[in-house]
């Protein structure tokens, strides 16, 4: 069988289905998983890399690391087929791989910097394996030139191959969201470029394997590591700003929502919404990764900085629209009791990782609150907070309150009984929506005194 490098696309669909080609996905996590099991069902031998044995071995097991919908049989398929197998050996899994696929986590660390120490473990590790024709795809979000000033060089140096000449190098950034990965990676088009021309060809190929919704191909590798960082700050940006005009209906008596869904009606407004936070993994950490860039190149990115604050300050309001309606309680935060309705970072998603819900929980902690949580897609057994009562049910989170925090937008807490919460918090109670998912007349009529964002305090 001819090198991937060689191959034309139809050369490499049959050399899958054959299951003569063999993939090598280094970090198998929300976004690695699922990217090897939709190789896996392409017929191609699949390799995931992780870097804890505890991790590998659940996976091996046919055991899901992650609660994306849909994983579980798909994992125990492929596992059962012997088409994926997990090791934490990245430089055997290159040596065996025609393409090899770099999909480890990429933060940000202390002062806000970029921290792409699993890229570079992740390349040095691959560069030791790394065969003469093989293909390299970065796809973790970092930011432009990392592809080409850390992985390049990484593989390089450890490996004595060059990119472009020995091997094959690109980058495609993964748009999908946790919560709907599985749809996203296959139905939306995928930003790719190539190293050179060769490169793109190889890279395009494999992708189209997994890919329904096109390849959109850019220039440069550059241009394609901030493609994935625009599509985010515009979010961020846009997020801060109706957070900021939140503050401002606040002020004025407006009501946000009611303002924010007319303004849409108008064909080039897009406004999001407002919120208590914006958790996540890309979101908080992206934005900085242009940012570190911008600050090499001396460019003054104001409006990414200015987003960030305001979207980081959210929870700060938060804590005061809960302290302003205990206070029209008659009641003071430190001694109250608040029970926080969801902990995921966004809404209808089994994921807790950078939520705002529980950098609330602490800082209210910090100042004598207590705190019971609920969310309907945990179990008090899958989550741990430190200090932090997790409760079983709704009825009993809210139990004895003082104040209901509403801080995820999940379908169950769309429906919620006012009514039924009145009998069971300590009244008179607080009701603070951090995501406009509350009447605030029903819960007025419900006996609650309620304050939302976007909508203060509704005394009237
Ligand atoms: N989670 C999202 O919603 C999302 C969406 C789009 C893009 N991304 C990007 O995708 C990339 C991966 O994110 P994720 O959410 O899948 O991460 P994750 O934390 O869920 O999973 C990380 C995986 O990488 C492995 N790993 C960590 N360090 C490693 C190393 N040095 N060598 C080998 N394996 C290693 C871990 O064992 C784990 O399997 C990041 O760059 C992220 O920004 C994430």
């Amino acid at each position: 069988m001819p090198k991937i490098m060689e191959m034309d696309s139809s050369q490499v669909a049959e050399a899958a289905a054959q299951g003569a080609l063999c993939i090598a996905v280094i970090g198998c996590g929300w976004m690695g998983l699922p990217t090897a099991l939709l190789f896996a069902e392409t017929g191609a031998k699949v390799i995931g890399v992780v870097k804890s044995e505890e991790e590998a071995s659940l996976l091996n097991q046919g055991i899901a690391t992650v609660a994306e919908p849909g994983i579980e049989p798909l994992l125990r398929k492929h596992v059962e087929s012997g088409r994926f197998k997990v090791t934490l050996d990245a430089a055997n899994a290159a040596s065996q791989a025609d393409a090899i696929l770099i999909i480890v986590p990429t933060h940000v660390g202390r002062g806000k910097k970029p921290d792409y120490s699993a890229i570079v473990d992740a390349s040095r590790n691959v560069g030791r394996g790394l065969m003469k024709g093989s293909l390299v795809i970065v796809e973790s979000t970092v930011g432009p030139g990392v592809t080409e000033e850390v992985v390049k060089f990484e593989l390089e140096e450890v490996s004595g191959l060059k990119a472009g000449v020995d091997f094959g190098l690109a980058y495609s950034p993964i748009r999908a969201s946790a919560g709907r990965v599985f749809r996203d990676l296959t139905s939306y088009p995928r930003i790719l470029a190539g190293f050179d021309e060769r490169s793109f060809h190889a890279a395009s190929s494999l992708l189209s394997l997994i890919v329904k919704g096109g390849i959109i191909k850019v220039k440069d590798i550059k241009t394609a590591e901030a493609v994935k960082l625009f599509e985010n700050i515009y979010r961020d940006v846009n997020i801060a700003l109706v957070n900021q005009l939140a503050l401002f209906c606040e002020a004025a008596g407006i009501d946000v929502v009611e303002a924010i869904n007319a303004a849409n009606t108008q064909p080039f407004c897009h406004l999001h919404r407002p919120g208590m936070g914006v958790g996540g993994h890309c979101l908080p950490s992206n934005p900085y990764f242009l940012l570190e860039k911008a600050r090499k190149l001396k460019v003054n990115l104001d409006l990414v900085r200015a987003a960030r604050r305001i979207n980081d300050s959210m929870p700060f309001h938060t804590i005061k629209l809960i302290t302003a309606a205990l206070r029209s309680c008659g009641k003071t935060l430190k001694g109250s009791h608040v029970a926080i309705l969801g902990v995921s970072f966004k809404e209808e998603v089994k994921e807790h990782r950078y939520s705002p819900s529980i950098y609330v929980a602490e800082r209210l902690m910090r100042r004598g609150v207590k705190i019971s949580i609920y969310d309907p897609f945990f179990t008090p057994e899958e989550l741990s907070v430190p200090g932090v009562r997790i409760a079983p049910t709704l009825e009993s989170c809210v139990e004895g309150v003082d104040c209901i925090l509403l801080a995820v937008a999940h379908e169950k807490f769309k429906s919620l009984d006012l009514n039924l919460l009145a009998k069971l918090v300590k009244m008179p109670a607080a009701l603070v929506d951090g995501r406009q998912v509350i009447d605030p007349i029903k819960a007025r009529e419900a006996g609650f005194v309620y304050a939302g964002i976007g909508r203060g305090l509704v005394v009237a």
